[in-house]
Formats: structure tokens, sequence, C-alpha cells
């Protein structure tokens, strides 16, 4: 079951992050400054990666945002990548979850509608690449990005109109994790 797999390593992860950042800021600040130091000389395969991307300097600080980064291989690199890009946005529809409830305004909750509908279909396709990355699936892993990066673009385009759009900073969090995504499934597709 996909699921079973998906949410096992992901939810160590989160609970890691957690603990990390509630318990230890001390450890974190470290962390941070290493990372600072550590992003001016990335790996070859970062550096690979990211050199592919519209914004190597993003590309680099978000991989290094992971400790694992600097000693992983390609595939490592793509479970890194893609469980980044889920709980990015598995964030993003906790966030959309609590503006529905807060949201009074018919007009605004009928674009937050669309948000959720994209954030589910973004999370579902992320799922999908997930699984394919246990089972060494993949030809469809880019496809299943430019999912993910379709449903952000579509979110922030239902607030073109809007006076407020409270998502924007999130959809594009997305759109550029999901391009760093696109880029790393071409490492076992060939095209890289
Ligand atoms: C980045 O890619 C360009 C061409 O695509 C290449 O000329 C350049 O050397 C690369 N830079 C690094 C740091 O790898
Ligand atoms: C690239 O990313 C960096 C770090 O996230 C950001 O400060 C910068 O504005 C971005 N540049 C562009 C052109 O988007
Ligand atoms: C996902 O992307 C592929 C290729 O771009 C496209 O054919 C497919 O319709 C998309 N699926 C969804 C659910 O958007
Ligand atoms: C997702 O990305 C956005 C933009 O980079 C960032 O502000 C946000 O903190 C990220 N959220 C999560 C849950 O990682």
């Amino acid at each position: 079951m996909v699921s079973t797999r998906l949410f096992g390593p992901l939810s160590i992860l989160s609970s890691t992050l957690l603990i990390l950042t509630t318990i230890n800021p001390i450890a974190v600040a470290a962390d941070a400054t290493t990372t600072t130091t550590t992003t001016t000389k990335p790996t070859k395969l970062v550096n690979d990666v990211c050199n592919r991307t519209s914004n190597y300097t993003f590309c680099v600080s978000t991989l290094y945002m992971d400790p694992r980064t600097p000693t992983t291989d390609d595939y490592g690199l793509a479970f890194i990548t893609f469980g980044m890009t889920y709980l990015n946005a598995t964030g993003t529809q906790d966030i959309i979850a609590k503006f529905l409830k807060t949201t009074k305004e018919s007009q605004k909750l009928q674009l937050l509608e669309t948000c959720r509908r994209d954030y589910d279909k973004a999370v579902s396709a992320l799922e999908m690449a997930y699984g394919d990355l246990n089972s060494e699936t993949f030809f469809e892993l880019a496809d299943l990005a430019g999912n993910a990066s379709a449903a952000a673009k579509d979110c922030q385009n239902a607030f073109k109109d809007a006076r407020d759009r409270p998502l924007t900073a999130r959809n594009r969090g997305l759109k550029d994790l999901c391009e760093i995504c696109v880029v790393v499934s071409k490492l076992f597709t060939g095209g890289f």
C-alpha cells in the first residue's frame, strides 16, 4: 500500500523536524549556520540539479535544509525533494482549511474552495510520486510534479482579480519546489 509506505517515513520526518524546532533551538541555529556555509560548496549532484533550475540559490538552500543532502545519491535526493514538496503542499492544505473556517465572505470562500480542490490534487499527485519512488518507477515522476505545480498555478489564478491574495507565497513555494522535482525526475529518465 502506497499510504503506509508514504506516511511512515514522512511522519518520522515531520516529527523529527518538530522536535528539533521545539526542543532544541540552539541545535537548529547551529544547523542553520552550517547550512549557510555548506551551501557555498554544494555536491556535484546538487550543483548539477540546481544549475538546471531557474533559481540556483533557492534550489541549493532548499535542498540543504535536509541534513541527508550532502551525502545522498540520486535516489536519496529524489526522496528528499519529493518528500519536502509533499510536506509543503500538505502544510498549505492545512492553511486553506483554516482560512475556510474563518472566512465569511462568500466570494472569497468560493476561491478558497477552488484552492482546496487544487491542493487535494497536488497532494494526490505527490503521494503517487512517492509511491512510484518506493517501487522504483520513474517514468511519470516529472508529470506528477508538473500536475502539482499546475494545481498551485490554478489556485493562484483563481485569485487574480481578488483584492487580497492570501496564498501567493505558498503557491510560489510549491511551484518552485515542483520545478526542482521535475529536474530530479530527469536524473532517472534521461534528458538530464
Ligand atoms: C551550469 O550550466 C551551464 C550550461 O547549461 C554550464 O555552462 C555551466 O558551467 C554550469 N555551471 C555549473 C556551476 O555547473
Ligand atoms: C531566488 O531565491 C532566493 C532565495 O530563496 C530569493 O531571495 C531570490 O529572490 C530568488 N530570485 C528570483 C529571481 O526569484
Ligand atoms: C498530469 O500531467 C499529465 C502530463 O502533463 C497530464 O496528461 C495529466 O492529464 C495530468 N493529470 C491531472 C490529474 O492533471
Ligand atoms: C512551503 O514553501 C513556502 C515558500 O517557500 C514557505 O514559505 C513555507 O514555509 C513552506 N511550507 C512548508 C510547510 O514547508
